[in-house]
């Protein structure tokens, strides 16, 4: 049996202490916090990597997600569109990669235009990013465009099963400009956008002639209902420990007891169906 890198949740923690600091267990830095524990490790185990794997990461920002791989031995090339964000990549790869670490190449790239090959991409990830690209159906096209005969893509996306009509209460106001789409008053750049199946199946699942072999959801009626779409989400940044706990507990219970309740968010694998299928 192969032996796949895992990025357990205590080890991302680990890391990213490694990475910004003591700090970060009392206030986060970046993204990093209860839904990051819980998608690094599962998007990690269904990507199937060996050390000396080149994963893609779509829509990085100021993740560590790509370092926690490097660390792993994986290499990584950071696609992200903001040119501040792939500096801050390259920085913190020059100032915290170590000897026999994998690589990390982080370049300025736009999902909706990828600078690559089609059919060459053997790993893609994309972790709570696609929904802030209005032009999501380009980047289906274009995942689908790259990815290789055996290519594995996951993507974790916000996911609504009726139609949205609100963002999350009681955190900004945000205006409804499509269906399930909505945009920060005053804000460029804060598109976000909620999926429901069609919606996946249409924008990623079909222009890639793949299917979906590994689905799970997070974040449904406690993790979500009572924490994060609560005025509890003042807590969201904090004690990153507690999100561990949330993550490690929680969460399990909620995939195995609660899924008749919606799930905010869901993470998926995509392989290319083969040929023969007529698919
Ligand atoms: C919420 S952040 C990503 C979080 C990150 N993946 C993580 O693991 O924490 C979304 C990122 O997508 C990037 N982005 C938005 N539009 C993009 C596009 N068209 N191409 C590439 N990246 C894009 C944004 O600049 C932002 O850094």
């Amino acid at each position: 049996m192969t032996d796949y890198v895992r990025l357990p949740g205590l080890r991302c923690v680990r890391y990213e202490v490694a990475l910004n600091g003591w700090r970060i267990l009392k206030h986060t830095v970046n993204d990093f916090s209860l839904w990051r524990l819980i998608e690094y490790p599962w998007v990690t185990k269904q990507l199937q990597l060996k050390p000396g794997d080149l994963v893609f990461d779509i829509g990085t920002g100021t993740s560590s997600y790509p370092h926690m791989l490097a660390r792993e031995g994986v290499n990584v090339v950071v696609l992200e569109l903001e040119h501040e964000r792939v500096r801050w990549q390259q920085q913190k790869y020059d100032t915290k990669g170590r000897r026999g670490d994998g690589m990390v190449y982080p370049v300025v790239a736009d999902a909706t235009a990828l600078p690559l090959p089609d059919g060459t991409v053997q790993h893609i990830s994309a972790i709570s990013s696609l929904e802030h690209i209005p032009d999501d159906h380009a980047v289906g096209h274009e995942i689908g465009r790259v990815l290789a005969e055996n290519g594995i893509v996951i993507i974790t996306i916000p996911y609504t099963r009726s139609e949205r009509t609100h963002f999350f209460e009681a955190i900004k106001p945000f205006r409804q400009v499509e269906r399930n789409a909505f945009v920060q008053e005053g804000k460029l750049g804060s598109f976000f956008r909620f999926y429901n199946d069609q919606d996946i199946i249409e924008t990623y699942v079909e222009p890639a002639h793949a299917q979906v072999t590994a689905w799970r959801g997070f974040g449904r009626r406690v993790l979500n209902g009572m924490y994060h779409e609560t005025r509890c989400n003042r807590y969201w940044r904090r004690w990153v420990l507690k999100d561990w706990l949330l993550a490690q507990i929680v969460h399990p219970l909620e995939e195995r007891f609660g899924t008749a309740t919606e799930p905010l968010y869901v993470m998926f694998k995509m392989e290319p169906c083969l040929k023969d299928q007529g698919l």
